[in-house]
């Protein structure tokens, strides 16, 4: 194509203001135009040229023109599917986000409460955070997860610094082991949250797994776990997914969980804990940290990622926490120190508005309250949609055990359907889950349920 001169003279729409808007928008591109000051010195200058540059639309079809077309992301890309699909009976269980019994997302009413307070607050300003985020919000995130009388804590052990809620969390500490940690293999279970290994590989980690998930007992395969962990490097970091393992919902026992600390510590394991439910799984935000409470209560150290996203609904404010354990309060100063040099040139300071929404919450004890009430009914709906869905298969007489609907605990049950059967589903009932039969029981309602125990019952009776 021949390369172009724009005339600014020819390039005068009609409309004469916009007319102005692009002889203004020429006075700032070239300074060294001529500047016009009389009508008559206006009629007889020279017409301003914008001479074009390599990259102008005009030049090439695109610099990018060879680009490969990226396939969709494996779970948020069954919310594309679904939102293109016209039919009005469409469900989306894919989405790993709750909703309420008519198929909507919450917001929190103490979240509100929350927002409304920080509106009224005139003093509020929005400057930018320190790079380690909202001082409070960091204190308050350890104290929740560690517990209020961790000794950790007390010891000045811990370090905390707010990141872009759990998948920033994550990041960032994966990139802080990659630089100052002496082994670089992070064992991650089999199967697991699809975006770990992509976070952990891209911050520099070699990513190996540990057996996890046993598709024969749809339980944990605990023989395997440890025997994996006994075989891996010395000192490897483990990702532990703190409780509401995702996709499987399977969690080992209390007593599994000691062994495994056993386990982890004998070999100088690194344990990097994934805390993306607390308070979802069992409706206790105590319990649903007894894990994490054991490793810390040992004396070792850990990383631990925490997010707002589910147990407060803030999924998009992006909230989340990544916290330290170290041997020390004088080691703890200087691995922030090192925690800054991450976080800074990669988004250099986190946002404002969520830490303050959950620090507001955090510190009140009214509100603090009102939070877990909220939190527990949500827990609450999500074990009635599990038992509801076992009731429905079971009184269609639907070949199969399903007690794994029952057992698996937090937002997500793992069927054990098929990738076939969970195709059939989607063409024939416009169901949509992940291809590894994954199902969001926050995304169920009561009237859903005999409609999703209709498409597996007809699922696992037409194509075995
Ligand atoms: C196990 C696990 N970890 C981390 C995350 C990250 O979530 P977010 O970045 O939205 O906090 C998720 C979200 O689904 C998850 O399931």
């Amino acid at each position: 194509m021949a390369p172009s001169i724009l005339r600014a003279s020819e390039a005068q729409p009609q409309d004469p203001s916009a007319g102005r808007r692009l002889s203004t928008l020429v006075r700032h591109l070239l300074p060294s135009s001529p500047r016009r000051t009389s009508a008559a010195e206006a009629e007889t200058s020279a017409p301003t040229t914008l001479e074009s540059s390599p990259t102008m639309a005009s030049q090439v079809s695109s610099v990018f023109a060879g680009i490969a077309q990226a396939p969709e992301d494996p779970i948020l890309g069954v919310t594309v599917a679904y939102n293109k699909d016209p039919n009005p009976a469409k469900i989306n269980l894919g989405v790993g986000a709750y909703r309420t019994e008519e198929g909507k997302p919450l917001v929190l009413n103490v979240v509100r409460r929350a927002e409304q307070l920080l509106i009224n607050d005139p003093s509020r300003v929005k400057e930018y955070l320190p790079i380690v985020g909202l001082a409070e919000f960091n204190k308050l995130s350890a104290k929740l997860i560690f517990g209020a009388d961790s000794p950790a804590i007390k010891e000045n052990r811990v370090v905390t610094v707010q990141c872009l809620s759990g998948t920033g969390s994550l990041r960032v500490g994966g990139e802080f082991l990659a630089r100052h940690y002496h082994e670089r293999t992070i064992c991650i279970p089999a199967t697991t949250w699809g975006n770990h290994p992509k976070v952990f590989g891209l911050a520099g980690l070699t990513v190996r797994s540990y057996r996890y998930y046993d598709p024969a007992t749809r339980g944990l395969d605990f023989k395997g776990l440890v025997e994996d962990l006994s075989s891996a490097p010395v000192g490897s970091i483990v990702l532990l997914h703190a409780c509401a393992h995702n996709p499987t919902g399977v969690d080992p026992t209390i007593d599994q969980w000691e062994q495994i600390r056993q386990l982890m510590r004998s070999k100088s394991m690194l344990p990097f804990f994934d805390s993306a439910y607390q308070g979802f799984a069992s409706g206790s935000l105590d319990k649903d940290a007894e894990s994490v409470r054991m490793f810390v209560a040992d004396g070792g150290e850990l990383l631990m990622a925490q997010s707002y996203a589910k147990n407060m609904g803030l999924y998009g404010e992006r909230v989340g926490a990544l916290s330290v354990v170290c041997g020390s309060a004088d080691v703890a100063v200087r691995v922030e120190s090192q925690l800054k040099l991450v976080i800074r040139p990669m988004y250099s300071s986190p946002p404002l508005h969520g830490p303050s929404i959950v620090a507001t919450i955090l510190k009140d004890s009214e509100m603090y309250n009102e939070w877990t009430v909220e939190l527990k009914a949500m827990a609450d709906r999500i074990i009635s949609m599990r038992q509801q869905l076992f009731d429905a298969l079971k009184s269609r007489g639907t070949p199969g055990d399903w007690s794994h609907i029952l057992k698996q605990i937090g937002m997500f049950t793992f069927t054990g359907l098929s990738s076939e059967q969970v195709a059939f589903m989607r063409q024939e009932y416009h169901i949509y889950m992940t291809s590894d039969g994954r199902i969001s029981m926050a995304g169920l309602s009561t009237k859903t349920v005999p409609i999703l125990a209709d498409a597996i019952h007809a699922a696992v009776t037409q194509l075995k």
